[in-house]
């Protein structure tokens, strides 16, 4: 038997513990700093690597990682660097997410599909490219900006607008302080994650996220106000061409490079006319899709990502998911993205059916109550036997769970029984 520290704390950290708890070579699963919901919480945070290595070291854990940041910031390397077992990608393979413009040259270099794109530092000749190109744009700050950083543009005006914001207000600070001005790519968009082992990828189910704050896709973009798996948007077909065209060729052309990926390698997929293209590159599980995605699994995770982490995917058996669909509707507080208050007390968590789970995100326990304290509060997350079913059984227990500031999107999984 093994313990588990699981790094992080949102609605993905506690389907991760949740899973990783079921596992029979698991003993104990820790969660730092965790939140509301999950158990055991070790108030230590993600950025505090070595407070960290210095806990799993003590109670001998296999570290899982939910979060960029502290993958970005080499968590990973000093681990190993320590002799500790940890699953996750290197700092220096991290840079698909953490360099936006890494990722883009990585993507060009070894002909990945991605949109055309261009490069400045420069405020005003970003904005004369922007006056000569035919096509509308999106704009980007090259590093981490908490899933602020992307600007998708109608005109040139919005452009020149968002020019300014990054490059010369500065508003993200040194995550700015380079940009990324690229072809607008309008189409359908898809979560495809993948379990990677420095030499193979094997595809997770399929999901479909809503970044956009209010129903239809309208508002600013958030981390994410709800997904669900598998969705119909990715047939066989297109899956099969993902997996070789985007996938195997990320890990493959990373490793040709000298670098071994292993860990969850996500690609926010645009699909126009039936062709993939990547968006951008996460080295991570998604939140919220990890919900539904683990919703769904029936092997031990634990093994998985143990064998990610050994460079050993190829000796396990195929992995196995439940037929049934799952929905996970994100309970966020109102103001969300931008600012929300805290600290009120939550109720209607008694009865929960037994095809659904309510995980945890932004909460925190106070004295035995369960109070918000995150912009996303609750992931509310069901099975169906059909993908109308689960987003039925999903909303009829979101609509159990109260606070004064509840605020969710009534709409999570239309776009995809359009495409049924
Ligand atoms: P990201 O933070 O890179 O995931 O980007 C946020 C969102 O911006 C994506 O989920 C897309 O909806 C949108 N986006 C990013 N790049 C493009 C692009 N080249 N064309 C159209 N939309 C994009
Ligand atoms: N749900 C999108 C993300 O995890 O980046």
């Amino acid at each position: 038997m093994v313990n588990v520290l699981v790094v992080g704390s949102g609605g993905r950290e506690h389907a991760l513990s949740w899973k990783l708890s079921q596992s029979e070579l698991v003993d104990e699963v820790y969660v730092a700093p965790g939140n509301g919901g999950t158990s055991q919480n070790i108030p230590i945070s993600v950025d505090d690597i070595d407070a960290l290595a210095n806990f799993a070291q003590e109670k001998s854990c296999f570290t899982v990682v939910g979060p960029e940041a502290p993958l970005a910031n080499g968590l990973v390397d000093k681990f190993i660097e320590k002799g500790l077992a940890v699953f996750g990608p290197s700092k220096q393979a991290a840079q698909l997410e953490s360099s936006k413009i890494w990722a883009k040259e990585f993507m060009k270099r070894n002909d990945i599909p991605t949109a055309d794109f261009e490069i400045f530092d420069d405020a005003q000749k970003a904005k004369e490219f922007v006056s000569t190109y035919e096509k509308q744009v999106v704009i980007k700050a090259d590093g981490l900006a908490a899933g602020k950083g992307v600007i998708v543009c109608s005109n040139n005006d919005e452009a020149n607008d968002a020019i300014d914001k990054i490059l010369v207000k500065k508003e993200f600070g040194d995550a700015g302080s380079k940009i990324i001005i690229e072809e607008r790519v309008d189409g359908i968009e898809a979560s495809y994650i993948a379990l990677c082992d420095g030499q193979i990828g094997i595809p997770m189910a399929t999901s479909q996220d809503h970044k956009r704050i209010y129903d239809d896709d309208k508002g600013p973009n958030t981390g994410g106000m709800g997904a669900y798996s598998p969705t119909p948007v990715i047939d066989d077909k297109l899956s099969n061409v993902i997996q070789e065209e985007i996938i195997a060729k990320t890990i493959s052309s990373m490793s040709k490079e000298g670098i071994e990926f292993r860990g969850f390698l996500y690609a926010g997929i645009m699909i126009r006319d039936g062709k993939p293209y990547v968006l951008e590159y996460n080295v991570r599980m998604g939140d919220p899709e990890c919900q539904p995605i683990l919703m769904r699994l029936n092997s031990d995770l634990y093994k998985y990502l143990k064998a990610s982490s050994e460079g050993k995917l190829n000796d396990l058996s195929e992995i196995s998911w439940k037929d049934e669909s799952a929905v996970c509707i994100v309970l966020a507080s109102n103001g969300y993205p931008n600012s929300y208050p805290k600290g009120d007390e939550i109720s209607g968590f008694d009865n929960i059916p037994q095809n659904s789970f309510v995980f945890h995100a932004g909460t925190k326990n106070d004295d035995g109550k369960i109070v918000s304290n995150g912009g996303r509060v609750l992931g509310v997350t069901a099975l169906g036997s059909s993908l109308n079913d689960a987003i039925n059984n999903a909303y009829n227990v979101a609509e159990k769970i109260h606070w004064e500031n509840k605020y969710q999107r009534n709409d999570i999984g239309k776009k995809g029984l359009s495409y049924l």
